[in-house]
Parts: structure tokens; C-alpha cells; sequence
């Protein structure tokens, strides 16, 4: 019975969450087993430097929202904006996650970009920014 109630009360708290973090949510259970910025970059390039790359070549928010989606959707090495990062992990596998979500992530990583340039920023100083 006491584990029921914990259940029921779990799923009210990420209902409630649900509007404002779901971006955040949904990159922790989709991409962050592999572009986590604090596990040892040895699965993909960390997150921050992925966003820094994108940002870079898709500074408008829409652009940056469209391309996040169309890689997620099918990534290609011919499109790729960081073909270092290819020859070092391989291309990153195609997901099949809903565009929906992808959207939301890709939402959140560019209103998040101001914290993770910071990151990356001390990435770099730290000499591991060359993918
Ligand atoms: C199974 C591991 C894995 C997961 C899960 C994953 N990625 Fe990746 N991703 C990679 C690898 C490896 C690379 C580097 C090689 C490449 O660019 O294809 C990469 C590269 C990227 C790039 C750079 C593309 C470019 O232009 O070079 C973007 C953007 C990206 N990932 C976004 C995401 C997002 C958003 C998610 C979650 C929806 C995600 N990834 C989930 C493995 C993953």
C-alpha cells in the first residue's frame, strides 16, 4: 500500500512539472546517457559543445530548434558540423523519437545556451575542445 501511494504521488510531481521542464526531462531521458557534459566524453561529445557548434553555424532560435530536429531525426555526415566528433565516437545512431519532444529539447538547449557557453568556455580552457 505505501509503495501504491509513493507511486501515485510520483506521477502527480512530473505531471505537475511537466509544462515548465519538459525539455529538461526529456533531454535528461534521451540524450543525456550519451551527451551528458559531466560523464568522461568518450560516448559523444558533451552537450555543451555540441549546442556551442550549432549556436554557431544556427545563431536565429528557430534555425537553431529546425536543425536540432532534422540531425535528431536523421543524422548524416555530409551535414554533419562536427565531422571531429564523427571520426572520434561515429555517427550519432538515428532514434526514432518524436519530433514533438526533440522540439522541446532543442527549445531548452538554446535558452539554456548562455550557462553551457560558460561550461564550454572552461571546456576549452582545459584543452579538450577540439572536436
Ligand atoms: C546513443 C548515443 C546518443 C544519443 C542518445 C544522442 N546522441 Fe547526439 N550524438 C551522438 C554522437 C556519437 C555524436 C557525435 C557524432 C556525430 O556528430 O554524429 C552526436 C552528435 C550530436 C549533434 C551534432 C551534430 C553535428 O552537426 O555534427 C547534435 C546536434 C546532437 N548529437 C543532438 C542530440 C540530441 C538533441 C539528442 C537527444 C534527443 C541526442 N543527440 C542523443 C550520440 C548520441
Amino acid at each position: 500500500m505505501k509503495l501504491q501511494i509513493t507511486g501515485f504521488f510520483t506521477v502527480i510531481l512530473l505531471m505537475s512539472n511537466a509544462s515548465a521542464n519538459d525539455g529538461k526531462e526529456l533531454y535528461g531521458q534521451l540524450c543525456a546517457s550519451c551527451h551528458a557534459a559531466e560523464s568522461n566524453p568518450k560516448v559523444a561529445p558533451p552537450i555543451f559543445a555540441v549546442v556551442d557548434h550549432v549556436r554557431q553555424a544556427y545563431p536565429k532560435r528557430e534555425d537553431f530548434i529546425s536543425r536540432i530536429i532534422e540531425w535528431v531525426d536523421e543524422p548524416e555526415t555530409e551535414v554533419a558540423l562536427m565531422p571531429g566528433a564523427i571520426r572520434k565516437f561515429n555517427l550519432m545512431p538515428k532514434l526514432g523519437y518524436s519530433q514533438r519532444d526533440v522540439e522541446e529539447i532543442a527549445e531548452y538547449l538554446f535558452d539554456k545556451d548562455t550557462v553551457l557557453s560558460k561550461e564550454y568556455v572552461e571546456h576549452k580552457k582545459k584543452g579538450h575542445g577540439n572536436n
